[in-house]
């Protein structure tokens, strides 16, 4: 069984996101979306509501399980039987961080897991989850960007919150 991972903050997830999860729910058997806390960026949504928001707008496909965890991602992969890891790729700035991170991790998971690339569809390549949040917070049209339900959570967001989505 073909199992990959897909890692990253997903705070929240984007069409460019969900562009590249169906393409590689394709590729494999199982593909795990793995949510990482990552301690270097304040978050918006929780981990809780970003695997929910994930859950939700993959639910037409069948072989995606959504995770969270902390730690290095070689772990993880360790730890789970995963095969290999897959990472978009949207313009060539991209790459130095890509194929570092990729050198990286092969040092430290063994040699039986690669890091798949799949390059990110044009329509979505020019954006990020915070390029999201700021334009929404400015009142921008992000629609057709993020996912329908995202943009709800994202409204419902800077409903509780006083000062806006941050
Ligand atoms: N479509 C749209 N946006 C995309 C995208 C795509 N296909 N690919 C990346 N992005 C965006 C992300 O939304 C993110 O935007 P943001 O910074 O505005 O939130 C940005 O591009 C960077 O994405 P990414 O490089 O995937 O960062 P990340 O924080 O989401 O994930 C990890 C990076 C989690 C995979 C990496 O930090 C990691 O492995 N961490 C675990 C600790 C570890 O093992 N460290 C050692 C690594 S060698």
């Amino acid at each position: 069984m073909m199992k990959m991972l897909y890692a990253g903050s997903f705070d929240p997830i984007t069409n460019g996101h969900l562009d590249l999860i169906e393409r590689a729910s394709r590729l494999c058997d199982q593909l795990v979306v793995g949510v990482i806390e990552n301690k270097s960026k304040v978050a918006t949504f929780t981990p809780a509501e970003r695997m929910e928001m994930i859950r939700n707008v993959t639910s037409h496909l069948h072989n995606i399980t959504v995770d969270c965890f902390d730690g290095l991602l070689a772990h993880y992969v360790k730890n789970n039987n995963i095969q290999a890891v897959v990472r978009g790729l949207r313009a060539s700035a991209d790459f130095e961080y890509e194929i570092q991170m990729a050198q990286m991790n092969a040092r430290l998971y063994n040699k039986d897991v690669e890091t798949i690339f799949l390059m990110t569809s044009p329509d979505y390549s020019f954006i990020s989850s915070s390029m999201m949040k700021e334009v929404f917070s400015l009142n921008g049209e992000i629609k057709g960007l993020v996912p329908d339900e995202v943009l709800r959570c994202m409204e419902q967001k800077r409903l509780n919150k006083t000062g806006g989505i941050k």
